[in-house]
């Protein structure tokens, strides 16, 4: 059921506020301002004696991992990296019994996630898997699982598993600040009353879909496209530049802002369209001196910025306006412009939105 939409993937992203509330739903605590998670499979006292934290995943799940990474350091103090577990299986990671491995994945069924998941259970890790399917590869071969309950995700572009992936990793990264002092109680409820907003700035950005489909129009044949952003934004420049290229066959990059000097910066010319995250935050201004740049070399720029934000605005070619979002949830608020950008430009090209060519949903072989 399309929901009365023309794909799934649009109604998937369309019911985007439901899967964060859902993944939230008995864990985060609005009441006393704490998160709880029952499925967690350590003890506090284990928990303490966390030395790091490995976060693995395939593509979208990747790039979800790339985020959590920055949650878990900020939010639970703990060294914590992303890898691809395409990678992480085949080197000889280090990893004991004070390392938590958090895969993630929409399916669980991922081949290369799977494998190294083994992997991390044979060094003696402690393993969780953060996934959408229950009875799935990952939750028997996990210590534990943390379900995103999103619903099924019917479109071979993950997008609604991608918002509970997050949701989920502010969760855990919270919960873990929580027992490790990290976090005070005080900070703990701001945090908490923050992801109650999310579902909410979600739709926001929703309400206005429509704008998405006439800037298409406008962009839909540029051959080449450059998605930048930093800090958490870096992974989601990344996902905005995968969702484009699977659903419209369009050669597009995600890059960190800050890397575009050392290379990319070359490409740019009037045939290339940027696509640049400079949202309200502490890095803000770096991007848009990126964005200058792109701009002092004729090439043009579609750039997500904070509503209200006018200076910005007048340095781009096509501003995309989001709401003022607090810095935890600014990645799920900024993935939603790409996920509509990539949707109505696939549309435009004649492009089979929900079963691109060359891939699969669940991708079983290596
Ligand atoms: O089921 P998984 O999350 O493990 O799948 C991993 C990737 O194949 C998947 O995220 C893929 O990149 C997306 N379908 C892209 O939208």
């Amino acid at each position: 059921d399309k929901g009365g939409h023309r794909h799934f993937m649009l109604k998937e992203i369309m019911d985007q506020p439901q899967a964060m509330t859902a993944a939230l739903k008995d864990r985060a605590d609005f009441a006393n301002g704490r998160v709880n998670l029952p499925e967690f499979p350590l003890s506090p006292a284990d928990v303490m004696q966390l030395e790091r934290v490995v976060l693995i995943g395939c593509g979208t799940s990747l790039h979800a991992a790339q985020v959590g990474r920055h949650y878990i350091e900020r939010l639970a103090g703990i060294p914590a990296e992303a890898e691809s577990a395409s990678e992480f299986r085949y080197r000889d990671p280090i990893i004991g019994p004070r390392t938590l491995v958090v895969s993630i994945g929409q399916s669980g069924e991922t081949a290369d996630t799977v494998a190294a998941m083994h992997l991390a259970r044979e060094k003696g890790a402690t393993l969780i898997t953060i996934c959408n399917a229950e009875e799935s590869q990952a939750a028997r071969v996990a210590d534990g699982a943390l379900y995103m309950h999103a619903g099924l995700e019917v479109g071979v572009a993950s997008t609604k598993t991608f918002v509970a992936s997050l949701t989920i990793l502010q969760l855990l990264s919270v919960y873990l600040g929580q027992l490790r002092g990290k976090l005070d109680a005080e900070t703990t409820r701001r945090l908490v009353d923050q992801m109650a907003r999310g579902p909410g700035l979600i739709g926001e950005v929703l309400a206005e879909a429509n704008l998405y489909s006439s800037l298409a129009r406008r962009i839909g044949h540029y051959d080449n496209f450059l998605f930048l952003g930093r800090g958490a934004n870096a992974a989601i420049a990344s996902e905005g530049a995968l969702k484009l290229k699977e659903i419209s066959y369009i050669h597009a990059e995600g890059y960190p802002a800050g890397e575009m000097k050392h290379g990319p910066i070359a490409l740019i010319d009037p045939e290339m369209c940027t696509v640049a995250l400079a949202p309200r935050d502490d890095l803000r201004d770096k991007t848009l001196s990126n964005i200058k740049e792109v701009k002092a070399r004729g090439g043009l720029v579609v750039a997500v910025l904070t509503k209200g934000d006018d200076e910005a605005a007048s340095e781009v070619d096509f501003p995309l306006f989001i709401p003022q979002a607090p810095d935890l949830l600014m990645p799920l608020v900024t993935t939603v412009p790409l996920q509509l950008l990539s949707y109505y430009i696939a549309l435009l090209r004649g492009c089979d939105v929900d079963q691109p060519r060359n891939l699969a949903k669940s991708v079983t072989v290596e």
